[in-house]
């Protein structure tokens, strides 16, 4: 279904994260124009309307869903709420970009893909990690065989959260929610999604059987044990049920193993990228800090041999900025100057450009329904694997009845 040439009418559900998105959004007002926002804190909806007099203001989400002059939502509201969310949404008509992770049941995901389905309407996942810089360079790379066939992936989100698992009041926000009542792999997106996309999930490859193992949760009842004294229920460790760090192993159907982990309550500096990747004629490190470098190895360009004979040159990492005009991705080589001004490595900014492109087309998303699905069901089967001792999982097909165009 083709919107045409005119901008597309968003509308932001949840202002604290949407507000990440304005410099998106005034980048490319030919294509889209924020028409509402919908939030229960009237303190946020204030200051959205101080700084866009002309929109709209909602505090219900079904009060938003009818206006008619709304095309397309963007849910940045708690994770638990976003595939109810979406549903709701592509039920009354309007097309969906919805934050991560798309949903975390099995019966939502199978729901989310009937209704995207049944609807004919855009559904896209914001994961905003795919977009970034150098791991679209690296799917670049990917995509033209660079790297032989690649055998291994990574990916981490390490990032001490602990701040905002709980509100000033000692009251739980999501995450803490999260952190409370499951035991997996809580948040996969970021590190499964730019991997998956080098993988050609989807497309030549299918996730096809997970593990997961969690440590025990050290992190955070000290944590509130400081902040809220020992009163609080946080502060005795067995109240929290997602041990600190989670490990998933994903082997797909042609060989390939991925590795995961998350962990976003133990103190460490933040480094926003944590990936890498071997295939049978090179690798790709990311950078382990601000200011490194991410590096590559490629047999037959870089220097030095892998294996060597006798007399040859140890192999050397290259950056991977050495590849850059041969490798930079068509989307950073048209909008690396304005993605550059957004968050998470400008991937703030291709969330939003890729979506309304996909709507204004009538084509499929970079990230679809069944590419949300399929990554975010890492998420039930992490945790059926972790109370089975870590016992392999098979993943289902979301996509049976995709349509092949
Ligand atoms: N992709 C990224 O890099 C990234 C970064 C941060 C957060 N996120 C995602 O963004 C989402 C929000 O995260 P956050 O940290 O901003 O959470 P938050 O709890 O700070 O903010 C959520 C906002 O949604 C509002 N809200 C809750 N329910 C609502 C409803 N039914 N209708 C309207 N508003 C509602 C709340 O009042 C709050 O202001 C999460 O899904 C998270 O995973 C993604």
């Amino acid at each position: 279904m083709k919107h045409g040439d005119r901008p597309v009418r968003l509308a932001v559900v949840g202002g604290r994260r949407g507000a990440a998105f304005h410099a998106a959004l005034e980048a490319m007002p030919e294509r889209v124009a924020l028409a509402a926002v919908c939030e229960y804190n009237e303190e946020y909806l204030a200051q959205w309307k101080e700084k866009y007099p002309e929109i709209r203001t909602y505090t219900e989400y079904s009060r938003l869903l009818e206006d008619p002059g709304v095309d397309a939502v963007l849910l940045a509201t708690p994770l638990l709420l976003h595939a109810r969310q979406a549903i709701e949404a592509l039920q009354a008509g309007k097309h969906v970009l919805s934050e991560v992770i798309a949903a975390h049941t099995l019966e939502e995901c199978r729901e989310l893909v009937e209704t995207v389905e049944s609807t004919g309407l855009t559904y896209m996942m914001a994961e905003n990690y795919c977009f970034m810089r150098q791991n679209q360079m690296v799917l670049n790379m990917a995509q033209q065989g660079t790297f032989g066939e690649i055998t291994f992936a990574e990916g981490g989100y390490l990032h001490d959260c602990r701040r905002l698992t709980l509100q000033p009041d000692g009251r739980l926000a999501w995450r803490g929610e999260l952190q409370r009542d499951y035991n997996g792999m809580n948040y996969p997106t970021h590190s499964l999604g730019p991997v998956a996309q080098w993988l050609g999930i989807g497309q030549t490859d299918e996730l096809e059987t997970l593990s997961t193992f969690t440590s025990r949760a050290g992190s955070m009842a000290g944590y509130v044990r400081e902040q809220f004294g020992d009163a609080h229920p946080g502060a005795d460790p067995f109240y929290w049920k997602q041990g600190d760090t989670a490990v998933t192993l994903i082997r797909t159907r042609n060989g390939a193993v991925i590795s995961l982990r998350v962990d976003w309550v133990s103190g460490r500096p933040h480094q926003m990228t944590h990936y890498g990747l071997q295939g049978t004629r090179g690798a790709y490190v990311s950078e382990r800090r601000q200011g490194e470098e991410p590096l590559v190895w490629l047999a037959g360009r870089s220097p030095g041999a892998s294996p060597g004979r006798e007399g040859d040159l140890e192999p050397e990492w290259e950056p991977l900025s050495a590849y850059r005009a041969e490798f930079e991705h068509p989307r950073w080589k048209r909008w690396g100057d304005e993605a550059d001004r957004t968050g998470h490595g400008g991937g703030d900014f291709f969330v939003i450009e890729e979506f309304v492109s996909a709507v204004r087309e009538g084509r499929r998303p970079a990230i679809d329904v069944y590419d949300a699905v399929r990554w975010s069901s890492v998420f039930p089967l992490s945790m059926q694997s972790v109370v089975k001792g870590g016992q392999p999982i098979p993943f289902p097909r979301f996509d049976v009845s995709r349509p092949t165009s």
